[in-house]
């Protein structure tokens, strides 16, 4: 009975968002779209022609808004570990970034030549404990930073969503070692209830 109570609310909720209204009228597949265009619109984070590494992409909203700015040159390398539907010059692997087969295989794609731009929406399933969940979206986003110190281009950008808690101090320190500038940021777009902040990492060293 309770738990009915609870999803009929999220339903109500997720219908009434004008994020998820927006999204269905512009042809988005998620609401998450809109954290990628606000940042970017605020950054200038992505550019024509780049070439872009989209980690946790599924269903593709990101991939989705990177694609119509980047154009027919540019190119965007997509994994998740669940399916997603084709985006235009997108290249999509499914698999778990975290496993080193998976991480050959984009590596493999990317031909040596570094990116201009890593993104990652990833994150753990929320669990409900907190601790447990803070420590994987930490161990994802250390991941991450690893392979844009590996892929970017000097002057490239990274985007990374994390939760605020244990580890994240750590971990903004450790991004002010490898960009200019490290600005935290939470989206207009971003539930007031969910966890998440952005970090973005403005021009590799
Ligand atoms: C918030 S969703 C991403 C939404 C996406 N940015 C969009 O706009 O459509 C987070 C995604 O991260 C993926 N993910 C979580 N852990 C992952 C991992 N270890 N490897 C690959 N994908 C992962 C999940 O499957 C999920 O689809």
């Amino acid at each position: 009975m309770k738990k009915t109570r609870t999803k009929n609310n999220w339903i109500k909720e997720h219908l009434s968002d004008k994020y998820v209204q927006k999204a269905q009228h512009e042809g988005y597949r998620s609401r998450a779209a809109y954290k990628l265009i606000e940042i970017n619109a605020k950054y200038n984070l992505v550019k024509k022609n780049n070439r872009i590494v989209d980690l946790g992409s599924a269903p593709g909203s990101w991939s989705q808004a990177l694609s119509s700015i980047i154009g027919e040159s540019g190119e965007i390398f997509a994994i998740d570990l669940l399916p997603m539907e084709g985006v235009k010059n997108t290249t999509f692997i499914q698999g778990d970034f975290q496993d080193n087969a998976i991480l050959d295989q984009l590596e493999l794609l990317l031909k040596n030549q570094p990116v201009d731009l890593v993104i990652s929406d990833m994150a753990p399933n929320i669990s409900g404990n907190k601790t447990r969940d803070q420590a994987l979206i930490i161990g994802l986003n250390e991941l991450s930073l690893e392979f844009a110190k590996d892929w970017l281009k000097p002057k490239g950008n990274f985007l990374v969503k994390t939760f605020m808690g244990s580890g994240f101090e750590e971990f903004v320190k450790t991004m002010k070692n490898v960009f200019k500038r490290v600005i935290i940021k939470k989206p207009e777009s971003s539930r007031d209830r969910s966890a998440e902040f952005f970090l973005i990492g403005l021009e590799k060293l």
